[in-house]
């Protein structure tokens, strides 16, 4: 490994952009590809196609990053790194086409000696059972043609501490020659620890076993919400004071539903690896029902709380406060943000929408503007714009609020007379 290795980034979304950025700024000759021109204009012009502050603070290295829609330009890199979507259909059924086509086109213009590392999340045997096929299937071996690893990504995006620079990894490897020059690689590039493991497809479960913790840990928590909000308990307090118990417990909390390319994904992929080798994870299926469910406990709670004032929710002003999954980010994938629009529509609300992030998908262009077209709010995302507005909401008039992250002052909303309730918290 050497700053002569180059390095060629496929897909250069929220994962390969910054993974790029980083290669580059630790010496490595690294190019970006990606099928979308679009994006490789824009990041030829020097700008960010998503907003995310690693790349923020690195804006003057977008330039210097040669990136091309053609993959051909990838023939004469030593290392490939795909990083493409690993999305689930609408049965929630993973969907490997993304991941294929990069892997084509990869071996179609493949150069000598390539060590090719799957970032993209994928579920056990992936690599071995759908990747490694295709090269077979062009006469291309292992060891001798190519090299085949698999380093999960762990970006967090909109993370102030954790970033693609110190996250720790994992790598897995089909050959030991292949396991020994990934891991240099990610030596290099990362301050942090880079743990080897036993196999490629232990590697592989690593990614969807932390995704599918977080699942199941949250699915417990908005189960808890449900039920103490039926037993009058406030969840949070609750969960507050577990919390202090210094060992053996882990604090997480209730929400209005999950949302990103990973954790209401990446549950799937296990899931389904397990079912074709016949086995049924009856726990992740079940966490992957509740927190699905969430959006629609979310409408169900400001149907309950608008009752209370004799509004019904049809022909009611109902204000979003949010459309992104996290807070302070732009990225809407699987946000519970749209199921609970349509779940509004469906009840006949009328609905105005602003997310701060995301102007060209809201329906109004400010808060206030908002606030004057409301009668009751969802605050679906805890985005800074939206904090420490509660005497706004009073100013405006607002009758009703349902926190779906509990960020809101609920006291002092209720001392202005408005009626407030949040997942679990009220
Ligand atoms: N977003 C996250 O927070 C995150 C974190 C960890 C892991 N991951 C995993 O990383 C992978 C990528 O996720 P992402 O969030 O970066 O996705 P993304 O949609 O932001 O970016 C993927 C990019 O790949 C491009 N692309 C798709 N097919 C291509 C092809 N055949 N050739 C070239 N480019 C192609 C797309 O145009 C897009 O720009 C997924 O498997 C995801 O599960 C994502």
């Amino acid at each position: 490994m050497t700053k002569e290795t180059r390095v060629g980034i496929v897909g250069l979304g929220y994962v390969g952009l910054p993974l790029a950025l980083r290669s580059l700024e630790k010496g490595f000759k690294t190019i970006g590809v990606d099928s979308d021109k679009t994006k490789i204009n824009k990041i030829k012009q020097g700008q960010s196609p998503f907003l995310e502050e690693f790349i923020e603070r690195r804006k003057k290295l977008l330039k210097k990053l040669p990136v091309f829609t053609d993959a051909k330009n990838l023939k004469k890199v030593d290392i490939i790194i795909i990083c493409v979507p690993t999305p689930i259909d609408k049965s929630h059924y993973p969907n490997l086409k993304p991941l294929k086509n990069a892997v084509k086109s990869v071996i179609n213009n493949l150069g000598k000696n390539q060590l090719i590392i799957i970032e993209s999340t994928i579920n056990p045997g992936v690599c071995e059972e759908v990747i490694k096929p295709m090269f077979i299937k062009e006469g291309l071996q292992e060891e001798k043609d190519y090299y085949l690893a698999h380093c999960p990504e762990r970006i967090d995006p909109g993370n102030k501490k954790w970033n693609v620079s110190n996250i720790n990894r994992v790598v897995g490897a089909i050959s030991k020659e292949g396991l020994k020059r990934a891991l240099e690689y990610y030596k290099t590039i990362i301050d942090g620890k880079i743990r080897p493991m036993k196999s490629i497809k232990a590697a592989e479960s690593v990614k969807v076993v932390e995704n599918s913790f977080r699942d199941v840990n949250i699915a417990f928590v908005n189960e808890l919400a449900q039920s103490f909000d039926q037993m009058g308990i406030d969840v949070k307090d609750v969960i507050d004071g577990a919390a202090t118990k210094p060992f053996a417990f882990m604090a997480h909390y209730p929400s209005r539903g999950v949302g990103g390319h990973c954790i209401p994904v990446d549950p799937y992929y296990l899931i389904e690896e397990a079912k074709r080798k016949g086995f049924d994870h009856l726990f992740l299926r079940a966490a992957r029902k509740i927190n699905n469910y969430m959006p629609f406990y979310t409408v169900k709670t400001l149907q309950d709380i608008l009752n209370e004032i004799e509004l019904p929710l049809k022909n009611t002003a109902i204000g979003i406060l949010g459309l992104s999954y996290k807070a302070n980010i732009d990225d809407l994938r699987e946000s519970p943000a749209f199921k609970i629009v349509d779940e509004l529509k469906k009840k006949q609300a009328k609905i105005s929408t602003f997310d701060p992030y995301a102007k060209k998908e809201s329906n109004v262009n400010s808060l206030e503007e908002l606030l004057k077209n409301s009668e009751a709010l969802i605050l679906v995302t805890n985005h800074q714009e939206f904090l420490n507005k509660e005497d706004l909401f009073k100013k405006f008039n607002i009758k009703a609020i349902v926190d779906g992250v509990n960020c809101l002052d609920g006291e002092k909303i209720k001392s202005f007379g408005i009626k407030y309730h949040g997942i679990g918290k009220f």
